[in-house]
């Protein structure tokens, strides 16, 4: 009975030893079982609707692949590895205890229904994938809006550029994981396209209903038009739903990992400006003072595999002739270290970031840095009319000047900044006033009071934060 659906009639016996287990996806494949219980009871409803299956057939059927999804849900399911993939092992035990389930593969090849298994697979991830950024975005709004007044300094080459509300940097990673949820949905698009009834290569001479299977599967588009694959052969080769899927998780994975590093920063002794809760780092089995951002620095780190899983992907298909080839084999672990591993980046992330403190005061001391306002020094000169680029210069021979005289810009009198310009009035020390600097910036997306605080609402209704 062993191989039965495998190596039907033409084989004398079964693979060598070694060759099963360098070629069985079991190991890895088993967790699309739902998916392909869900494939495989659409192709029979179909295939009962065409005439191959009696209703007392069908309904043996879905009941024998219900028990055997329940028995796996259980874990008492025994996967063979010699039975070597997830449909093999499913379609064999239904086999062995229904008879009608050697007509379940009537029409189907492993090629398209693996196809099919992974894009319901798929389309699943993205779903839960988006409720996940959607709860990191919900966790930065809620930090920024706790602490809606802090500011820090901006940077730029690392280096303190102008001020910027706190919130305002979080929002900016808001925005990118923004971009990442719409182009999850944009991947979703495309993977939701059914390829069932490609058969292995080149469709089948049965009279099958693909739209019927794609409707039951719920490949349909917004009017509720079934979706299918338009081309057989594209459609058991193609891989591109993957690629594309792994390149926005690779996306988001490079988002976080920026977001871990200005972590990591902001949580070190030199600026001080959070502190990450304790169940969130780690401490030292050597110095006893140490309070690491672990959770941080291996999401910065496993951005890394998640970027090797992409290439190796593109990697794997740039070669292959049409259609079906083994090597597609090799998707499955890559796609599933990539959901599995940015899933969790983005969960931990969100967990710490919803568990984290500012230290205002410290925040507040480095935003007070008069040097970040040097900028507004020069936009000042420029309401006075002086040209951008003198302003600059002249701005630039204060701090100069500052540098030399160990002084701060803000604490230069009036009569002094005049010998630099008479264009500074006696108003000029006011920029130096934090709040009013930040009141003035009013243009869209600066991280002005009015401005910041309206994105923060924004955000705050649209995410039900
Ligand atoms: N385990 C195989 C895979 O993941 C399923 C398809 C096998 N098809 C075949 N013709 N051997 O690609």
């Amino acid at each position: 009975m062993k191989r039965v659906v495998s190596r039907s009639g033409r084989f004398s016996g079964g693979p060598a030893a070694d060759v099963a287990s360098f070629s069985e996806s079991i190991s890895f494949d088993w967790r699309l079982w739902e998916h392909d219980i869900r494939g495989s009871i659409a192709h029979a409803t179909m295939l009962q609707k065409i005439g191959v299956l009696s209703g007392g057939e069908l309904h043996a059927i879905q009941d024998g692949l219900e028990h055997i999804g329940d028995e796996i849900e259980a874990g008492k399911f025994k996967w063979k590895a010699d039975l070597e993939d997830v449909h093999m092992n499913i379609e064999a035990e239904l086999t062995r205890r229904v008879p009608a389930g050697a007509k379940l593969h009537t029409a189907r090849s492993r090629n398209d229904q693996v196809a099919l298994d992974m894009r319901l697979w798929l389309r699943d991830e993205i779903a839960a994938l988006q409720g996940e950024v959607r709860e990191l975005q919900q966790a930065l709004v809620e930090l920024g809006a706790a602490h809606a007044e802090v500011i820090i300094p901006g940077y730029t080459h690392l280096q303190r550029a102008q001020p910027v509300y706190f919130a305002h940097h979080l929002l900016a990673y808001v925005e990118m994981l923004e971009r990442d949820f719409t182009r999850l949905a944009d991947c979703r698009d495309r993977v939701n396209v059914c390829p069932l009834g490609s058969g292995a290569i080149a469709g089948s001479t049965l009279p099958l209903d693909r739209e019927l299977v794609a409707k039951l599967l719920g490949f349909v588009d917004a009017k509720g038009k079934p979706r299918l694959t338009q081309n057989s052969m594209d459609a058991v080769s193609d891989r591109d739903f993957l690629v594309e899927f792994c390149a926005a998780a690779a996306l988001i994975a490079v988002h976080l990992s920026r977001l871990s590093e200005d972590v990591i920063l902001w949580a070190s002794a030199e600026f001080n400006f959070i502190k990450i809760a304790d169940a969130y780092t780690t401490g030292s089995s050597l110095m006893p003072q140490k309070r690491n951002p672990d959770v941080a620095e291996l999401t910065r780190g496993k951005s890394a595999r998640v970027i090797g899983n992409l290439v190796s992907l593109l990697t794997l298909l740039k070669g292959l002739p049409m259609t079906y080839n083994r090597d597609l084999q090799e998707d499955k672990e890559r796609l599933f270290d990539t959901a599995d591993t940015v899933r969790a980046c983005v969960r931990l992330m969100a967990a710490m970031m919803a568990n984290t403190e500012v230290n205002a005061d410290i925040c507040a001391a480095a935003a007070s840095d008069p040097q970040l306002l040097a900028t507004d020094l020069a936009d000042y000169l420029v309401q006075k009319d002086m040209p951008f680029r003198q302003a600059h210069h002249v701005v630039g021979a204060v701090v100069a000047h500052c540098e030399k005289t160990s002084k701060a810009l803000n604490e230069l009198t009036v009569a002094e900044y005049r010998k630099f310009s008479d264009r500074f009035g006696d108003d000029i020390l006011e920029v130096f006033d934090l709040k009013k600097a930040l009141q003035r910036r009013q243009l869209t997306g600066a991280p002005g009071t009015k401005e910041v605080a309206k994105q923060l609402a924004k955000w705050t209704q649209s995410l039900g934060a």
